[in-house]
């Protein structure tokens, strides 16, 4: 069971059709859509897994992670869904926490990295109320997190950074995605506000979060620039470098005396942004 807030519902209609017995390949074409905006009947876990497997790859060397050793690391990955990078970080890393804020989402996960990658180095974590993570303190050497934080609450986000930060050892490293304004938000944020308070009307609501174009509109909660993040968490960070498109300026301030790298970077959607930086 997932949370009932509104801008989880999308989450929770998605991990009520993954729970069940359909097959791991149906699964994917029911709802994979969801985590990486594919659909198709032909569709199967294995592509599903291959897309996770790429970006991660790209990411790796995108967001210059290759110094990282990955193998004696303990890595976090914050809005895992069903495994579609989880496996391939699991094939990488000494261990792996996959955390979601859905429950069916992570016994898939399970089923995924068993099929895909290392299932001995698999735990999971219900991130239950969306914003907090059940860990102690300095768990982890490294958290990731992909099209995650965008679906949440802003303060929710913040509260996940900072425990995600709360979480890493001292000189273990945050990789963390967000989106940020473009200009066709002008008309997409007030439509995605109007849309989650409508999943809140009894009925209509529930039905209305079930149809993708609903969800498509209202599951991005937030737009947040870096200087706001950064302002929020840098006192406990070092080495922070924030990547964006490098077709488009974005404002990245130094946070008082912590200065603040700016990576404009190829290949980076112009509506993302990612923060990393060692956790001091
Ligand atoms: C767009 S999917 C991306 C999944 C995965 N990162 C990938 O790229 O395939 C977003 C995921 O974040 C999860 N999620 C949304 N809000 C969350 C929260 N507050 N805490 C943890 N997970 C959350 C959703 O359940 C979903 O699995």
């Amino acid at each position: 069971m997932g949370s009932r807030r509104a801008h989880h519902l999308p989450w929770s209609r998605a991990g009520n059709l993954a729970d069940n017995d359909l097959s791991a390949d149906e699964v994917v074409r029911e709802t994979g859509w969801v985590f990486n905006n594919e659909t198709g009947a032909d569709l199967t876990l294995e592509e599903f897994v291959n897309t996770g497997d790429r970006e991660v790859k790209r990411y790796i060397r995108l967001l210059e992670l290759e110094n990282i050793s990955l193998e004696s690391s303990t890595l976090l990955e914050i809005g895992s869904g069903i495994g579609r990078m989880t496996s391939s970080f699991t094939n990488r890393c000494r261990k792996v926490i996959a955390a979601d804020v859905d429950s069916a989402f992570l016994e898939r996960c399970r089923q995924t990295v068993a099929r895909y990658g290392r299932i001995d180095r698999l735990s999971t974590l219900h991130v239950i109320d969306g914003r907090s993570l059940a860990l102690s303190d300095n768990t982890v050497d490294v958290v990731f997190s992909y099209i995650t934080l965008q679906h949440c609450q802003p303060q929710d986000a913040i509260d996940l950074i900072k425990e995600a930060i709360r979480v890493t050892s001292s000189g273990g490293t945050v990789v963390l995605n967000f989106r940020t304004w473009v200009l066709k938000d002008v008309a997409l944020v007030p439509l995605g506000i109007a849309v989650r308070a409508l999943w809140k009307v009894p009925v209509v609501g529930t039905r209305l979060a079930h149809w993708r174009w609903s969800t498509r509109l209202g599951w991005q909660a937030n737009r947040l620039k870096p200087d706001t993040v950064v302002a929020a968490v840098a006192p406990a960070l070092r080495e922070i470098k924030v990547f964006h498109s490098a077709k488009r300026k974005l404002q990245v301030s130094a946070c008082g005396i912590i200065p603040v790298q700016a990576r404009p970077t190829n290949r980076i959607n112009p509506s993302h942004w990612w923060l990393v930086a060692q956790v001091s």
